[in-house]
């Protein structure tokens, strides 16, 4: 981690482009009496139409940009992953594919092109994506990487009616809002669960606590249940208030089919460990991770880790079935990363640099001090016609569901 002072220093136009979005957060702040939850500040400072990191022009993902996600790294994480949808969508007639909150652009191109070369074509691709400005750029890199699929993409402005395919998201449960909570002392006259929410002083935005309301209450509740002990007193953490019901809404549009998760996270019980005792917020600007969401708001991205049981407890309440959870590294090895890697490094001249990089790239997704462990797969299924999981996804040791 690299301290707030380390951080590279916006230019002149970033400034001020910040400056109107912290001019929109503290008119938010003074119009709720001093005081918002911090998930809506993170709404704010991430999604504000026209100002919010992913709403505004920054370049985001990438090697320019601020962060890179495995369809970035490498198209062999894409060509996995088609690998993996290619029996489902095969096998269904009008396939669907719903992909959320598709950043570049490059997992769908990706994921179509390996799509098209199986012979496992869906009718419809379609994009789910909150932002204007990426939607511009997923049609744009589209366009450009696959011109004669980009026709089946549409853009949709909200869950679509009942369909028969897959849903896939990477990265996009991390990108919700969440709200943070800190245990107070029992013996103060406080109530013991504090929603840490964000105030205004002399310096700009500081952390500010409240007596939390009923759902962060219940949230932490049931972490308590989980591990079977109080949380204790100072212990601060996040929880993803929207993310049940993300779940719910998705389960309740995939008639039959799969919906293939992937986001860094862990089973609720890791991830409320008390050694983790001040949460999993990070923030990312230009490649430099920190935890300060006060610094620069809409230029830099904020995030925390997904709790996974909270996405298979709202999945089997709205009807799914977890077929499979594992790592990133065993989901892209029984997905056939071997084969893909394969197949381009021998497409790759020889004596060029093009192999030597496709091994970097597989290592990076692969490898534990990576990406390959901390980022996970959960495989949900919808509908009585839809086969267990692929035998390789749950055998040799990789499958993680009994720790939910
Ligand atoms: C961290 S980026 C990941 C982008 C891309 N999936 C990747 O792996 O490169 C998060 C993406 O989720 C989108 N997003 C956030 N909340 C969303 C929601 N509720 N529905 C759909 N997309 C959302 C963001 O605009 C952005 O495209």
């Amino acid at each position: 981690m690299h301290e707030r002072s380390e951080l590279p220093e916006p230019d002149a136009d970033a400034l001020r482009h910040s400056a109107r979005l912290s001019a929109l957060i503290r008119e938010r702040i003074s119009a709720a009496g001093g005081w918002i939850d911090f998930a809506e500040y993170m709404e704010l400072a991430l999604y504000a139409p026209g100002l919010g990191y992913y709403s505004a022009g920054a370049q985001k993902l990438g090697p320019a940009g601020d962060f890179v996600t495995a369809p970035e790294v490498s198209a062999l994480f894409s060509r996995c992953l088609a690998r993996s949808l290619a029996p489902t969508v095969g096998q269904t007639v009008d396939a669907t594919v719903l992909e959320l909150g598709a950043g570049s652009g490059a997992m769908a191109a990706d994921v179509l092109h390996t799509l098209a070369r199986d012979d496992a074509l869906p009718e419809r691709y379609l994009i789910l994506e909150v932002s204007a400005d990426l939607r511009q750029r997923q049609r744009e890199t589209l366009t450009a990487r696959v011109p004669e699929l980009a026709p089946r993409v549409e853009w949709l402005d909200a869950l679509p009616a009942p369909f028969d395919g897959v849903i896939v998201a990477n990265e996009v449960a991390d990108a919700l809002p969440v709200s943070r909570f800190r245990i107070g002392a029992a013996a103060t006259q406080q109530p013991r669960v504090q929603a840490v929410g964000v105030g205004i002083d002399a310096s700009g935005f500081c952390w500010s606590d409240r007596p939390a309301g009923e759902s962060l209450r219940n949230c932490v509740a049931e972490i308590e249940a989980t591990l079977g002990a109080a949380l204790p007193v100072g212990f601060t953490s996040e929880v993803s208030i929207g993310l049940p019901g993300l779940i719910g809404s998705l389960v309740d549009s995939l008639r039959n089919g799969r919906c293939i998760l992937v986001d860094y996270g862990l089973v609720r019980g890791e991830l409320y460990r008390l050694d983790r005792s001040s949460g999993t917020l990070r923030c990312h600007y230009r490649h430099r991770a920190h935890d300060d969401p006060f610094r620069y708001p809409g230029l830099q991205d904020i995030t925390a880790w997904v709790d996974f049981t909270t996405i298979a407890v709202a999945a089997v309440a709205a009807g799914a079935r977890v077929d499979a959870f594992a790592t990133q590294a065993h989901f892209l090895i029984g997905a056939g990363i071997e084969h893909e890697f394969a197949a381009a490094n021998a497409a790759a001249t020889r004596g060029d640099s093009a192999g030597l990089a496709l091994s970097q790239q597989m290592q990076m997704l692969l490898m534990p001090g990576q990406m390959g462990e901390r980022f996970k797969v959960m495989q949900l299924a919808c509908g009585e016609s839809v086969a267990g999981p692929a035998p390789e996804l749950v055998s040799g040791g990789g499958d993680l569901r009994d720790r939910l």
